[in-house]
């Protein structure tokens, strides 16, 4: 590279004038989609957002839901939109993480994971269980929601802390009905598919992620055509509303052991849903 300071030109300014794009690319693959994901908000024209009724369209600004800009008036909570799906990395530190697995412990004490079958009869990788008025459960009858654990017990509450994080996030209106928690092992998978045995998909879904990380994909509101990827860490939390909340959307690959959350490793997501 020519010698720009001889011109005059500071050595930090010359240090600034190598093309991003060049440096993007030369970094590993996983600061690259980082990266690549921060900076989608300013492609979408969303640099921040306000939560509750910004974080979705359609509750806030019909009436049914929480109103109003970012509550309280305060700072909204910085961002990442990818094709509507509103990620918030790190919404929960490491001890409000740490309280919610014990909360989810005592969940499946009552209602222990199960492994699920497809429709199709293949077993799914993830295990599950759930809390709230229905669990989601898959067999060979179908995908649906259930009053009942496939064991027969009756689902668990909702813990306080997850139904603060939906009154904060989404809305006070209404609390959800479900709370799935999906486990996902060594070499566990989901693959793409869309969020519809709700009746009414203007309430978006909440998605909650902890201990390893996951590689989530989102697709289209039809199968098929180009996805996006965004590793999901433990703490981050994503709301699916509006345009998003019919899109496709899967989870490639976890990072077996990436966190320390969970002593024996793994990853747990908690999807939030109304469902009737
Ligand atoms: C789901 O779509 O139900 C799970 C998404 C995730 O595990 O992040
Ligand atoms: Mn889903």
């Amino acid at each position: 590279m020519r010698d720009l300071t001889r011109y005059g030109i500071p050595a930090p300014m010359v240090m600034v004038c190598i093309p991003p794009a060049l440096v993007l690319a030369a970094l590993p693959g996983v600061y690259r989609e980082r990266i690549r994901a921060l900076q989608a908000p300013q492609r979408d024209g969303f640099g921040r957002f306000a939560l509750k009724s910004d974080a979705w369209s359609g509750r806030g600004a019909n009436g049914s839901g929480t109103a109003g800009g970012t509550e309280g008036g305060g700072m909204a909570e910085p961002g990442i939109i990818l094709r509507g799906f509103r990620i918030l990395p790190g919404h929960l530190d490491r001890a409000a993480q740490t309280a919610l697995v014990e909360d989810l412990r005592a969940v499946l004490r009552v209602a222990p994971l199960f492994s699920p079958q497809t429709p199709y009869g293949r077993p799914m990788t993830v295990r599950m269980t759930s809390a709230g008025r229905y669990g989601w459960v898959s067999d060979r009858t179908g995908y649906r929601y259930a009053a009942r654990h496939p064991d027969g017990m009756a689902w668990p509450a909702i813990p306080d802390a997850v139904l603060a994080l939906w009154r904060a996030l989404v809305s006070d209106a209404r609390d959800p009905d479900c709370c799935l928690i999906n486990y996902y092992g060594e070499g566990a998978r989901m693959g793409l598919h869309q969020d519809r045995d709700e009746a009414d998909f203007s309430w978006p879904v909440l998605s909650v992620s902890l201990g390893d990380e996951g590689l989530l994909r989102i697709g289209n509101r039809t199968r098929g055509g180009k996805t996006e990827s965004i590793w999901l860490r433990s703490g981050d939390v994503v709301v699916m509303g509006g345009e998003a909340r019919l899109t496709y959307h899967g989870v490639d690959r976890i990072r077996f052991a990436s966190s320390t959350l969970l002593p024996q490793g793994g990853r747990i997501n908690l999807t939030l849903r109304v469902v009737d």
